[in-house]
């Protein structure tokens, strides 16, 4: 395998340049493709063989993209497609929620932890039962806030209207005391700071997002597989999406340290 070749990250659309972002963040000579499923967006709300089916066309897609490592940048695909796509593969894969949840047992003082996400990944149970095995004894409260990813892309991120939707959201984790809350959607890094407002300063956040970028440097390590070149600009990241090209480019623009000149609209059916 070349160390120099592309990470592949893909996410249900633009939520998952959260996670990139931390990639390059952390490592900035490393080559990324991205893909945007931005045609099929929600996952959040799409049954497991749905994900699973869609997760598969992606992995082939990036394949075919000659990416040495492939991270799900998206709590939904990772609870629903991680564990059977790991095992088809002969490249390292990774998902979102191992990495969050790990940040989470390490960082809550008095044992009560809270999850938010979508409702897919809150039905599937993933954050307790990883956490609750990592640390049995724990108590974890999982609410699904459904309303957040509509509010990030509708540009509603510092709102009134967020503020209220995120308060009725949130009352049931302030009612049992968690001292810790994990952001379990690839969008709710994007609303940190209105969550924490109303969560209160005593309660530790944890992005998924950022632990998933450490989690990947030290695989890369591990396996030999560190980008050691630095790459021209313009052909380091590549974006791609299944629809509405221009609308991401734009918003990856806004996220990302710097700007994305094109992003490329793909059939993704076809993979
Ligand atoms: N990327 C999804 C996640 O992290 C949120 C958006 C969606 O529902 O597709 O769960």
């Amino acid at each position: 395998m070349d160390r120099n070749a592309p990470i592949g990250v893909f996410d249900s659309g633009i939520g998952g340049l959260t996670v990139a972002r931390e990639i390059m963040r952390q490592m900035p000579k490393e080559r990324m493709v991205y893909f945007g499923d931005t045609a099929r967006l929600p996952y959040g709300s799409k049954s497991q063989e749905t994900i699973l089916r869609y997760s598969r066309q992606i992995i082939r897609f990036l394949i075919s993209k000659k990416v040495k490592a492939i991270v799900i940048a998206c709590n939904t695909a990772s609870a629903y497609a991680l564990e059977t796509v790991e095992k088809e593969l002969d490249i390292p894969i990774i998902g979102v929620i191992r990495a969050g949840a790990k940040t989470a047992v390490n960082a809550t003082r008095n044992g009560k932890i809270g999850v938010i996400g979508t409702e897919a990944t809150i039905s599937s149970g993933i954050y307790t039962d990883v956490m609750t095995r990592m640390r049995p004894g724990i108590e974890v409260t999982a609410k699904s806030c459904p309303l957040f990813v509509p509010l990030v892309e509708e540009g509603l991120r510092h709102d009134s209207v967020t503020d209220e939707i995120a308060s009725r959201y949130l009352s049931v984790l302030k009612g049992r005391f968690v001292d810790t809350l994990v952001l379990g959607c690839t969008h709710y890094p994007l609303i940190r700071s209105t969550v924490g407002r109303i969560m209160g300063e005593d309660v530790t956040l944890v992005n998924p997002a950022y632990e998933t970028a450490i989690e990947l440097k030290n695989l890369l390590e591990e396996k030999g597989l560190s980008c050691c070149t630095d790459g021209e600009a313009h052909e380091k990241y590549k974006f791609y999406v299944s629809d509405l090209a221009e609308k991401f480019t734009v918003f990856a623009t806004s996220i990302l340290p710097d700007d994305v000149k094109r992003t490329e609209k793909i059939n993704i059916e076809d993979y």
